[in-house]
């Protein structure tokens, strides 16, 4: 393999690393099926999953994680386009028997969190905004994923017990805390009834892609949470990153904006602190 060298900039996904062929570290049949294209690592998000661009004839995302969580986003990807929203669509999804592997087309568009003028802020942030509304105004009956409390709740005490919940990061203001300290404020904290709706999930700056040019949404990634559940899930991440982004970029006056083109007279702060909570589990 030859030594890998720095990534150009590139207009999606930020990638560090790039390689003219498959690293030997990863599964035989895998490389063997992608051979002829150029591989590229892409700093992955908070999940750890190992991600990969493939640029060839066409362009490719390889995400390697557990099998069951590749599964699910395949699933979610699949409805996603049948709902007609812009998602990945699913090329492969296979194992070597000790690793598991998704292989997806690309999704058009450029991350939130990737660069922009400043100018684009503004109007990239109202995109994300429509983005969310139009996810969570599709009808609830029509999506088989169910991520309500009573599916999250037990999952999130199955994480603590596990040891699988990151106290390293947690939200500044609970720094210091453990999961297990966390976890009756989770429980016994639940607001009355849920808003349910169609939740992404994980709706971060680096899952949601703009067309640089339109400046509107063009889709989203990362879906393996998609599903239904009480729209502050979504809302609860979103805000928490536009409130303080890696790079500095928004800030709280584009909090207010995304929740002013969502929908202000639709968002309780209450809810909004409990999903981010709920979020830290997992
Ligand atoms: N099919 C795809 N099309 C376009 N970009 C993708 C695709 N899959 C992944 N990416 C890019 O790679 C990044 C990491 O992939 P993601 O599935 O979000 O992994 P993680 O679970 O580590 O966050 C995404 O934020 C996005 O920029
Ligand atoms: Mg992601």
């Amino acid at each position: 393999m030859p030594p890998p060298r720095p990534a150009e900039g590139d207009p999606g996904a930020s990638l560090d690393l790039v390689f003219s062929s498959a690293p030997a570290t990863l599964p035989a049949p895998l490389r063997r099926r992608y051979r002829r294209h150029e591989w590229r690592r892409v700093r992955t998000g908070a999940s750890g999953a190992g991600v990969w661009r493939l640029s060839g004839r066409t362009s490719l995302y390889v995400k390697l994680a557990d099998r069951d969580e590749l599964t699910a986003e395949a699933d979610r990807c699949a409805w996603l386009g049948r709902a007609g929203i812009g998602a990945p669509e699913v090329v492969d999804l296979d194992d070597d028997g000790e690793r598991a592997w998704l292989v997806t087309t690309e999704v058009p568009g450029r991350p939130l969190s990737g660069e922009w003028p400043a100018h684009h802020r503004a109007p990239i942030v109202a995109a994300l905004a429509r983005f969310t509304r139009h996810l969570h105004d599709l009808p609830v009956a029509d999506c088989p994923f169910d991520r309500r409390l009573s599916i999250t709740l037990p999952l999130a005490r199955q994480r603590v017990e596990a040891g699988l919940v990151d106290a390293a990061d947690f939200d500044a203001e609970r720094r210091g805390r453990t999961a297990g300290e966390l976890l009756p404020l989770l429980e016994e904290g639940a607001p009355e009834g849920e808003d349910a709706v169609i939740c992404h999930g994980d709706l971060t700056l680096d899952n949601v892609l703009v067309d640089p040019v339109t400046l509107d949404w063009s889709g989203v990634v990362d879906v393996g949470r998609l599903g239904v559940a009480d729209r502050h899930q979504d809302l609860a991440l979103a805000c928490r990153e536009l409130a303080a982004d890696a790079a500095g970029r928004f800030g709280p006056p584009f909090v207010r904006a995304f929740l002013e083109h969502y929908g202000s007279h639709l968002v309780d702060p209450d809810r909004l602190d409990y999903y981010r909570l709920l979020d830290e589990f997992f």
